[in-house]
């Protein structure tokens, strides 16, 4: 019996300012569209994913691929995983700079390696190998985010609090939520197999070599079709301490619904490490749960009753601000 497609992406969660509102949901409506049409074609989950992510890497808007965050020295360094639900194959690669879209790096290593994980010159040079095409890392950059650097370090040097989050001085003392833009798709297939991927720039002003949680497993990514498959976003040092996109997923193998366990996620790492962000998760039977405890995150979701998107906004920043639940 063939399974109803459905098709989940995030395009990050935080602060997102009102005159960046229609734009992020204009990406996401665009990345649904692509991932949602190969779904309906009979395409599998790892394919849907892998476009979808696609798309909002190639989206200014967002965080990942060209127009992400810079790094303190103004560059930008990516990190992308994908992973298929149906057999655990995995694929990820981190501390990229000279490809356009990490996602199809990673894609590149789960289909052609017997590793899982590539980063840096290692990265890029498995992914030349492969046919993708190298650029100059100055391609990935644009003026808006030289300019939103420069802000940090004014601030830095005027002792003002930190904006970014290149190092946040204690679990205690959260960075604020003026960034983060990761990106992210779960789905299932009509063949009843979920995947998951989730791409990133990373932080703003982070330290070059810093990897957050959107490219490990289990932590920023996870999907195994005998519990379910999630991608976060969100301040990635809290979020790989909990291992929290496996804790999510094996909530739902427990027997909680999807929506449930996404809260509970949430709820955990606001909690345990005073984190914040967002999750998307969607179990094998088509449930799906969206959370964050951000002002606001951008997602979507297109399953057999049609497409909902949504970009909820919010108050005060420690407050859980529930998300959606199928
Ligand atoms: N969640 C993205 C990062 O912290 O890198």
């Amino acid at each position: 019996m063939k399974t109803q497609p459905v098709l989940l992406v995030h395009g990050g969660a935080w602060a997102i300012p009102d005159d960046m509102v229609e734009s992020h949901q204009r990406g996401i409506s665009r990345a649904l569209a692509a991932g949602y049409a190969l779904l309906q074609q009979g395409a599998r989950a790892l394919d849907a994913v892998e476009t979808a992510v696609a798309v909002l890497e190639d989206d200014d808007t967002f965080d990942a691929g060209r127009g992400s965050f810079l790094t303190r020295d103004g560059r930008v360094q990516l990190d992308a995983l994908l992973m298929d639900g149906s057999n655990l194959r995995a694929g990820g690669v981190a501390c990229v700079e000279r490809i356009r879209n990490p996602i199809h790096a990673a894609r590149l290593v789960l289909d052609k390696s017997p590793h899982v994980y590539f980063v840096g010159i290692g990265a890029e040079e498995f992914a030349r190998a492969h046919g993708i095409k190298l650029i100059d890392n100055s391609q990935l950059v644009l003026d808006r985010e030289r300019q939103r650097l420069d802000q940090a370090h004014q601030m830095a040097l005027r002792g003002l609090p930190d904006e970014s989050f290149s190092g946040p001085p204690s679990d205690q003392e959260p960075p604020s939520y003026t960034s983060h833009d990761t990106v992210g798709a779960v789905a299932l297939d009509s063949f009843g197999n979920l995947a998951a991927a989730t791409s990133t720039g990373g932080t703003l002003n982070k330290t070059p070599g810093r990897v957050g949680d959107s490219s490990i497993i289990g932590c920023g990514c996870y999907a195994d079709n005998l519990s379910a498959a999630t991608s976060l976003t969100g301040w990635g040092e809290p979020i790989m301490k909990l291992v929290l996109g496996k804790w999510a997923v094996d909530r739902v193998a427990d027997g909680f619904a999807p929506g449930r366990s996404a809260q509970d996620a949430i709820d955990y790492l606001h909690r345990r490490l005073n984190g914040h962000g967002g999750i998307i998760l969607l179990g094998p039977d088509g449930r799906y749960g969206i959370a964050h405890n951000t002002p606001r995150m951008a997602w979507g979701v297109s399953n057999a009753g049609g497409v909902q998107t949504g970009l909820n906004a919010g108050g005060v920043q420690t407050g859980l601000f529930r998300g959606v639940a199928g």
